[in-house]
């Protein structure tokens, strides 16, 4: 059947807002096609093709951000400390893994969420839950909690403001490896295995002043890096309205961000996510948990890139750090048979997830860590490689998720519980995580 950007109305979609007015709803949408791009088409080519070369191991993936983005958060602060943490912890991988790290935000756009509930209890009685600022309000009142279309084009406008901050920090120098690198780790100076990570800071100063004596490499050109975002594609009349062709003839773009990913819950291959996401040239992620069937895998694979083009398709395992052993190495063959090119992540996060008596939703920083650990090695011994990871992480001191070395208990989370959404690593467990993969990643390249 001939694809569109609208072609996926055809089919059921999971998880739309319904708005009150159609009539408002599509004005803001027509207005927000008419919003020029926020990406450019050679930059989301650029992606794909880095993602590629991660596929055949000569670099890794490194996503990251909150599991959803406010737009009381568009503020200098909040968008510094999250770009700092990608690039420290990309340093920290690039370093070990003698391989450029590709950095993917979850960053200028991550304002739509899917919700297993349609509603929830609250002090001012059941209300509709909070579905993302592009969608509604994360207050709890009745007005706020309203879908407003309004919001959609609220949403592009943060997400521009967010991305022009981040380009205008990279090509003023932020990224310039002598800057950031006030690495601020006192957090965890003082626990078992801070020598072992003050080694690697040492090292990696030493390998940036040995370049600079040696000439090798000029001051500016550490800081030009790449820098890439990403948000789930689940609003599909939002995504559609950014959907662009340049050229009579040409390719379809999404141009709101590099690279669109289909979460768990929305990614059946005969439904409208699924539809829309095949006609675009982004990569594309596909977030696959436990209890996926190898079968739908292999229908998505084909479905979602057609081409069978390098760089075109992310699988982003999530399946548990328990259900790694049990259920990835079927996936992972299923996918090598098929022949399809399909770029393997991981994310340590969703598939952890337990709530405290307390009621608090929370992950523990080992059960992160040995998905990881784990799932590096199911790929290992198949053969195949894992080429990146996927995170939910911020720069703040956030206490959601448990242990690290810091320690953080239970009863330590209602200290500076922040999400919204779901549990983050905070700064020094996100520092701490790169530390403790870098040695899986190096070998993950070989
Ligand atoms: C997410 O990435 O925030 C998310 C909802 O993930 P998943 O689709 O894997 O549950
Ligand atoms: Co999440």
């Amino acid at each position: 059947m001939e694809w569109s950007p609208d072609s996926y109305r055809r089919f059921p979609a999971r998880h739309q807002p319904e708005y009150s007015s159609e009539k408002r709803y599509r004005e803001s949408i027509l207005r927000l096609a008419d919003h020029p791009p926020i990406v450019f088409p050679g930059e989301v080519d650029s992606l794909k093709t880095h993602i590629a070369k991660a596929g055949a191991g000569a670099s890794f993936l490194l996503q990251g951000g909150d599991c959803v983005e406010l737009f009381a958060d568009c503020r200098d602060d909040p968008i510094t400390n999250k770009f700092k943490i990608l690039l420290q912890m990309s340093v920290v991988l690039t370093y070990a893994a003698r391989r450029p790290v590709v950095r993917i935000g979850r960053i200028a756009g991550q304002y739509f969420k899917p919700r297993s509930q349609t509603t929830e209890r609250t002090a001012a009685g059941p209300m509709p839950v909070y579905r993302g600022d592009g969608i509604n309000g994360i207050e709890a009142t009745s007005e706020s909690r309203a879908n407003d279309p309004g919001r959609l084009e609220r949403a592009y406008f943060h997400a521009a403001a967010t991305l022009n901050y981040i380009r205008a920090m990279i090509s003023g120098g932020f990224a310039d490896l002598h800057n950031p690198y006030n690495w601020n780790l006192h957090d965890i100076e003082h626990t078992a295995r801070w020598a072992e990570y003050r080694a690697i800071v040492e090292h990696i100063t030493d390998a940036v002043s040995f370049m600079e004596s040696f000439g090798g490499a000029r001051g500016e050109r550490l800081g030009d890096i790449d820098f890439f975002t990403s948000h789930e594609a689940l609003h599909l009349g939002y995504e559609a309205a950014l959907t662009r062709r340049l050229d009579e003839g040409g390719g379809w773009y999404n141009l709101g961000a590099h690279m669109l990913w289909i979460g768990e819950r929305t990614r059946k291959v005969d439904e409208a996510h699924v539809e829309y996401a095949r006609g675009i040239e982004n990569p594309i992620g596909v977030k696959i948990g436990p209890g996926a069937e190898a079968e739908r895998i292999v229908e998505l694979a084909t479905r979602l890139n057609p081409r069978n083009e390098p760089g075109k398709l992310v699988f982003i395992t999530r399946l548990g750090a328990d259900r790694v052993q049990r259920e990835l190495p079927g996936l992972l063959d299923a996918v090598r048979r098929c022949g399809s090119s399909v770029v393997w992540s991981c994310d340590p996060m969703h598939g952890n997830t337990h709530t405290t008596a307390d009621g608090i939703k929370t992950r523990r920083f080992d059960s992160v860590l040995r998905e990881l650990e784990e799932t590096f090695s199911v790929h290992e011994r198949s053969g195949g490689r894992l080429s990146g990871v996927h995170f939910e992480l911020t720069g703040e001191n956030v206490t959601e998720c448990t242990g690290g070395s810091l320690d953080l208990r239970e009863t330590d989370l209602s200290r500076n519980y922040r999400s919204y959404c779901d549990p983050r690593l905070n700064y020094a467990q996100s520092m701490e995580m790169s530390f403790l993969i870098s040695h899986y990643v190096r070998t993950s390249q070989a």
